[in-house]
């Protein structure tokens, strides 16, 4: 077996690479110091993939490295991969799952199908769509989770409560506190609008206690900093916010000030990429067979 990493997943290609155990080809992404001088990718495999079963990893987030993936999977196959499976750790475009206006793409479909053109099947975390939206994909695809990397640090922090800021997550502070060995709940949000959140009033066994909030996505860090303040009223003494996609745009940073400590999984790499989600990734490529 061969692991491709695409430049915004070439870390997280090695340690998925590591964990299998499997080999590594390298990409070379500029042809000529600098890139092209238009911003155009650049691809090219270093080493051969003919007849191997090939995993390409790459996250679909910026823009950009769409077309990255789209290059990579059409030269695995040209070069003669036996089967390519799709790691897509952040599924980018992959927020919108319906048709709300006469008109508009399915986003997460139009990426999939795309995928679809070379891949034989695909490996993607907390899309962040509703997960149905799966079953629709032209390719044979599989969520895997990211909450046991996110388990296994809370443990290392020794928390004492994995926390939800919503009802939506809270299937994944379940699975982070299994593995954490410690109890869980969530908060009651009330999303305004896409930068404003307001969280109910709930009671929560907190008062003294080092909390952790996990949630798939931190985007604006709204969602997580209301959370963390609500927390610290309740009197949490250490609040750590978890996710498994860093996006943070806008003022993430400013709103995440609230939290002693910010994690994110290497699906999108950042300053707060502190847990990678590779044995994640290695276990599902092994299930496949
Ligand atoms: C939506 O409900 C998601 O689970 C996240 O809570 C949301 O995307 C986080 O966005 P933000 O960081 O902008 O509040």
């Amino acid at each position: 077996m061969k692991v491709v990493g695409g430049s915004a997943s070439v870390s997280l290609a090695r340690g998925i690479a590591k964990e299998l155990p499997a080999s590594v080809v390298d990409v070379a992404f500029e042809r000529h110091p600098g890139g092209f001088p238009d911003g155009e990718r650049y691809v090219r495999l270093l080493a051969s993939v003919a007849g191997d079963h090939t995993v390409l990893v790459q996250t679909t987030h910026p823009d950009p490295m769409i077309v990255e993936f789209l290059l990579l999977a059409d030269a695995i196959r040209d070069a003669g991969a036996r089967r390519i499976t799709a790691v897509v750790p952040y599924f980018g475009y992959g927020r919108q799952d319906k048709r709300f206006l006469e008109g508009e793409a399915i986003s997460a479909k139009t990426i999939a199908k795309h995928i679809a053109v070379d891949c034989d099947e695909l490996l993607t975390m907390a899309i962040p769509a509703n997960p149905e939206i799966v079953r629709t994909f032209p390719l044979p695809t599989k969520e895997v989770s990211g909450m046991p990397a996110i388990g296994r640090y809370l443990k290392g922090a020794k928390i004492d409560a994995v926390l939800a800021p919503d009802q939506g997550a809270l299937r994944l502070a379940e699975e982070a506190s299994t593995i954490a060995g410690v109890p869980f709940d969530s908060l009651v949000k009330k999303r305004i609008d896409s930068y404003t959140v307001e969280i109910g009033p709930k009671a929560l066994a907190v008062k003294g206690k080092s909390v952790g909030i996990v949630d798939d996505v931190i985007s604006t860090g709204g969602t997580i900093a209301m959370a963390a303040k609500e927390l610290r009223a309740q009197g949490a003494k250490r609040v750590i916010a978890a996710c498994v996609h860093g996006l943070f745009v806008d003022k993430a940073e400013e709103n995440l000030r609230a939290c002693d400590d910010v994690i994110a999984t290497d699906t999108i790499q950042s300053k707060f990429t502190k847990v990678s989600v590779a044995p994640e990734f290695a276990a599902a490529i092994r299930a496949l067979g």
